[in-house]
Parts: structure tokens; C-alpha cells; sequence
């Protein structure tokens, strides 16, 4: 299953009104309206910061064992995007998603990639 991990704590330098959801959580909101629509089953992980907090909203896919793949500058209108992006990452062995695989609108927006070959190194 893809799943994508977003976090609710963006834009934490505007404060929102009292009772207004966070840009971050609109954006997970987006994300599960997203998959609904489209028949998906994508986990949306609700979290607080991605350390990608001067470039909001934030967005990472991961999965044990494989490359992290953090975004920023997101919107509720990246969703779509993201849940393809979050379903290529699926189907991959090692989260190295090629830049083909990767929804045009988002290839700006990536901030981050961690990839596992050092931490192969820590665990043997
Ligand atoms: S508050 Fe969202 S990445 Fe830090």
C-alpha cells in the first residue's frame, strides 16, 4: 500500500484563526479526498515537521528499507499529484523513484533525498 507521510504543523510561521485547519492539514485532507475520488488506497501519515519548515507545506514518502523522498511549497492542488508520485514509490524495491516517474508539477518541489547506502554501512 502507498502511504505518505505529511506534515500538520505547516505553515508554522502564519498562524492560522482559531479553528481553521493548518495549511499542512488541508494538504492531508486534499491527499485523502485525492484517494477517494480516484478509488486509492494510499495511508496518509499525519505527522509534525519534516524539517522542511521554511519551504511549507511538507511532504515525505518512506518506507522501511528504502530512500526517503521529502517535498515543500505544496498545496491542496499537488494532491493528485502526490498520490501518484506516492504510488510509483510503492512499487519500487528501493524508493529510488526515476525522475520520469515523477509527476512533472512535483519535480520542483523536491527538497530532499536520503538515500540508504551509508546506513548499510552502520548496520553491518
Ligand atoms: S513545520 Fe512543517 S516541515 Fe517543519
Amino acid at each position: 500500500m502507498a502511504r505518505i507521510f505529511i506534515c500538520t504543523t505547516c505553515n508554522r510561521y502564519t498562524p492560522v484563526a482559531a479553528g481553521e485547519p493548518s495549511p499542512g492539514l488541508q494538504l492531508a485532507m486534499a491527499m485523502k479526498r485525492a484517494a477517494a475520488a480516484g478509488g486509492h488506497t494510499v495511508a496518509v501519515r499525519m505527522v509534525e515537521c519534516l524539517n522542511t519548515c521554511p519551504q511549507p507545506c511538507a511532504a515525505a514518502l518512506r518506507e522501511p528499507g528504502k530512500a526517503v523522498i521529502r517535498f515543500g511549497k505544496l498545496g491542496p492542488e499537488d494532491a493528485p499529484a502526490l498520490l501518484a508520485a506516492a504510488e510509483a514509490y510503492a512499487e519500487t524495491r528501493t524508493g529510488d523513484l526515476p525522475a520520469r516517474a515523477m509527476p512533472e508539477r512535483l519535480r520542483a518541489k523536491v527538497t530532499g533525498c536520503v538515500t540508504l547506502g551509508v546506513l548499510e554501512l552502520a548496520r553491518s
